[in-house]
């Protein structure tokens, strides 16, 4: 087989055999094919699309490419979740002690954050003593005494997609549906997920703009779980404005901690009680969304989600004493009010303008080798829909340095204000099954 054969298949618009995938996957990976023929190949993709077969191929070329981990010595579903990116989302936090306490065997791999989003590993980590690194049968073990153990990804999961992201990010091939599908696909199920549960963001702070847009990846990537016989399901919901209030790595802490409490902001809240009900619906624990829904509410209004996160921290080395005093989780010296301008409502809150800001703070990392402080971060006090007048707080800044006038500008530019108030945000668009 010949690689340039291969992108000319791709070029004029057929599609490839299981055994031609396979053979472009492990031999750029292996390093035999060059970046510039992977780059011709991944343009030829971009351009012509891929078939749900030539899909799926992918995906299962790609979580070949490396370590497939095996959970069969955990009880029960492995049920994991995914969300496509977004700022502020801080519901795998959340949904984790509610599944673990409804017996749903969470062992979850994350990932670390760059850019405008937030990576759970960072969050977790900013609780003192919280260790990532577990060796697979300590995260085994954890997964089964606790039902719950969060660590860091292998560095050899699906080593293929690794390489082919970087070469995605500068051929200008990033948002190719068939190519993020397999990407985010071959992830989870090298991970060893026998069920999925995906959040597919759409808006201003997220890869894909618009409800359409969102619908072809959702569709693509629960076609993908039905062929690999992993069972899919994808939810598909706003990122229009920044996930709840707090941003930043201790402050989404403190806000998980609120949602698991019952004492959580609304919308943050309804997201992850959907997701954790979709999740337990997947596991089997039960069959109807609206009977999980409520078992969820239970969960968490009997504070039994709340102990499990106790739990979970501990076990991985964690202060848990976080949980019923936040203020032992890294906290900034600066609180700097950003004020209003100019009354009347909030019309728009650009997510990723506001990821930005935070990383520019400190929250999060430009560059993958970059340091991040747990401590900073940003509350938005005003989100879509609020009316607001002139010198009021639209968001506090928590800093550990003074001169924060490049953030509080970008934060002023991130916020529109107008004099009508806006329709109502809808929280989830879809759910595609
Ligand atoms: N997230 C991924 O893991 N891969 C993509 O291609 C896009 C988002």
């Amino acid at each position: 087989m010949r690689m340039v054969d291969l992108i000319h298949k791709k070029r004029v618009g057929e599609a490839l055999s299981e055994q031609e995938i396979t053979f472009i996957i492990n031999e750029y990976t292996a390093g035999s094919i060059p970046d510039y023929q992977m780059s011709a190949f991944l343009m030829a993709t971009f351009l012509n699309g891929m078939t749900d077969e030539e899909t799926s191929f992918l995906t299962l070329a790609m979580a070949g490419s490396g370590e497939m981990i095996d959970l069969s010595a955990i009880a029960g579903v492995k049920v994991d979740k995914h969300s496509t990116g977004g700022v502020g989302d801080k519901v795998s936090l959340i949904v984790g002690p509610v599944v673990a306490s409804l017996g749903i065997p969470v062992a979850k791999m994350s990932g670390r954050g760059l850019g405008h989003t937030g990576g759970t590993l960072d969050k977790l980590e900013s609780i003192p003593g919280f260790q990532i690194e577990l060796s697979k049968e300590a995260f085994i073990e954890a997964v089964n005494t606790n039902k719950i153990a969060i660590v860091g990804q292998s560095g050899n999961l699906a080593p293929a997609d690794k390489k082919i992201y970087a070469l995605r990010d500068v051929t200008a091939t990033v948002d190719s549906i068939p190519l993020i599908a397999s990407s985010i696909m071959s992830k989870k199920i090298a991970s060893g997920a026998e069920a999925i549960v995906l959040d597919v963001k759409i808006g201003s702070g997220a890869f894909m703009k618009t409800v359409e847009d969102a619908r072809v990846l959702a569709r693509t990537m629960v076609d993908i779980g039905t062929r690999l016989n992993r069972k899919t399901i994808a939810m598909i919901t706003d990122m229009d404005q920044p996930l709840g209030r707090e941003i930043g790595n201790a402050n989404e802490i403190r806000e998980s901690i609120d949602v698991l409490r019952g004492t959580g902001d609304k919308e943050l809240t309804e997201v992850a009680i959907s997701v954790a009900a979709y999740m337990a619906v997947l596991g089997k624990v039960f069959t109807s969304f609206e009977e999980a829904q409520e078992a969820v509410r239970d969960i968490i209004s009997k504070g039994k989600a709340l102990d499990t996160f106790k739990r979970f921290i501990a076990s991985q080395g964690g202060d848990s004493r976080v949980v019923d005093q936040p203020e032992l989780l890294p906290t900034a010296a600066y609180h700097i009010e950003v004020t209003a301008q100019q009354d009347g409502f909030i019309n728009e809150i650009q997510a990723e303008n506001i990821g930005i800001a935070a990383m520019v703070l400190g929250a999060g990392r430009a560059k993958k080798e970059d340091l991040i402080d747990y401590a900073v971060g940003l509350t938005l006090n005003k989100k879509i829909g609020d009316a607001i007048q002139i010198g009021e707080s639209i968001c506090t800044i928590h800093a550990n340095r003074l001169d924060v006038a490049e953030v509080e500008a970008m934060i002023l530019d991130a916020y529109k204000i107008t004099s009508t108030q806006p329709a109502p945000k809808q929280l989830i668009y879809d759910v595609i099954e």
